[in-house]
């Protein structure tokens, strides 16, 4: 959440003037209702639907999705804890894939880990590097895969000509506040087809299907033990604005990371990394590929010491799956498979981008770094 203002308050402000918080309202002008509208109509998608958080968007999505007991998922070895937990949450098997030079997951290695029980795939756009869209919903296909796209740190990138989470069969958000846009804590699914989004808004919320409102948008009567992942008038308010704001943000870190990839082009020692779709990606972060760990941590050393704020890929636990990876229980997963994603993610350094740094210190912070890294 890189800006609030009193644009929000407003908007705040507009739900308890009317002193409805529920989002399930008559008159269908409900804040939830219109920014799922917008939002939808904004990045391309048919359905989306607000939910509680990222990490229930994605078991909503399986859910919806029929995944459960016995069936796997692929998904890859650098990505946020939750997206194997939401696996785990409705019975299925998290199956972990390495991923490539790119961060995200390669279609030959998705390909190598699909066997009979595989049932889903799950990309994740991580640090709003786009996944490679085309390869893996084209493998998917082949291999009769639902693919359920993770773009909790992607929100308005996109892969091609269409946005994340309008490639996979589901889409899902993490609107907390980390994220490019959010409301503090929150999540979006979006969905392909009328009967796909009815599951999710079933999935997401037992009472909907005896609620009076809610049930008018149900064509079917199909009884589901869904959870409560609703969110209330508020968080739909706050979207509303956040929305608003979207593609400045995200021009206003592409711009930035223009200029350190223009003056970092060239260096000897380190590549910038730049996903799948380099137009597409959300510009959020730097990374610095290394050729070894030994030059890697020399570097990482100097860039702190001039006060440039890198850290190395793995140094979150939560994102490194090697380090989370007991948790999965039934899968007796060894660093050993991991190998591959390691030697990457260990040789890559990470910097945020500075939205509200202006663009002439921002290019001054790409020459200390194009220095050091000629130094190295
Ligand atoms: C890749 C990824 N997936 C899922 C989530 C879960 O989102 P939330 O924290 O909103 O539950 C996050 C959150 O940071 C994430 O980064």
């Amino acid at each position: 959440m890189y800006s609030i203002d009193e644009r929000e308050i407003d908007a705040i402000r507009r739900v308890f003037a009317k002193k409805k918080l529920l989002r399930y309202q008559a008159d269908g002008s409900g804040e939830c209702e219109t920014f799922e509208k917008e939002f939808s109509s904004h990045i391309g998608s048919s359905h989306a639907l607000l939910v509680t958080s990222g990490t229930n968007a994605l078991i909503a999505a399986l859910e919806a999705a029929g995944v459960s007991e016995g069936d796997e998922v692929i998904l890859p070895a650098y990505t946020f804890v939750a997206t194997a937990a939401a696996v785990l949450h409705v019975g299925a098997i998290p199956v972990i894939a390495n991923v490539d030079e790119t961060l995200g997951l390669s279609p030959q290695e998705v390909a190598s880990k699909i066997t009979p029980r595989t049932k889903a795939l799950i990309p994740v756009h991580m640090d709003g590097l786009a996944s490679d869209m085309e390869g893996l919903t084209t493998l998917a296909s082949k291999h009769s895969l639902l693919v359920i796209e993770d773009v909790a740190q992607a929100i308005g990138g996109s892969y091609g000509n269409k946005r994340l989470g309008t490639w996979g069969d589901y889409g899902c958000f993490s609107l907390n506040e980390n994220k490019n846009i959010g409301a503090g804590e929150g999540g979006i699914v979006v969905s392909k087809t009328t009967e796909s989004a009815e599951k999710v808004l079933r999935a997401h919320d037992i009472s909907a299907q005896f609620n009076p409102i809610a049930k008018k948008s149900l064509t079917s009567t199909v009884t589901t033990l869904g959870g409560s992942m609703r969110v209330s008038e508020i968080t739909g308010a706050i979207m509303r604005v956040q929305l608003e704001r979207l593609e400045g943000i995200l021009e206003g870190l592409r711009s930035r990371k223009n200029l350190f990839k223009e003056i970092l082009r060239g260096n000897n020692c380190a590549q910038v990394i730049v996903g799948n779709d380099e137009k597409g990606d959300c510009a959020s972060s730097l990374h610095l590929l290394f050729p070894s760990t030994e030059v890697v941590a020399f570097a990482v050393r100097k860039l702190l010491a001039e006060g440039l704020p890198f850290i190395p890929a793995t140094s979150r636990p939560a994102h490194a799956s090697w380090k989370w990876a007991s948790l999965l229980g039934q899968q007796n997963y060894s660093a050993a498979e991991f190998l591959p994603s390691i030697d990457i993610l260990t040789r890559t350094l990470k910097m945020e981008i500075d939205l509200h740094q202006d663009l002439a210190a921002t290019e001054a912070a790409a020459r200390q770094i194009s220095k050091v890294l000629d130094s190295v």
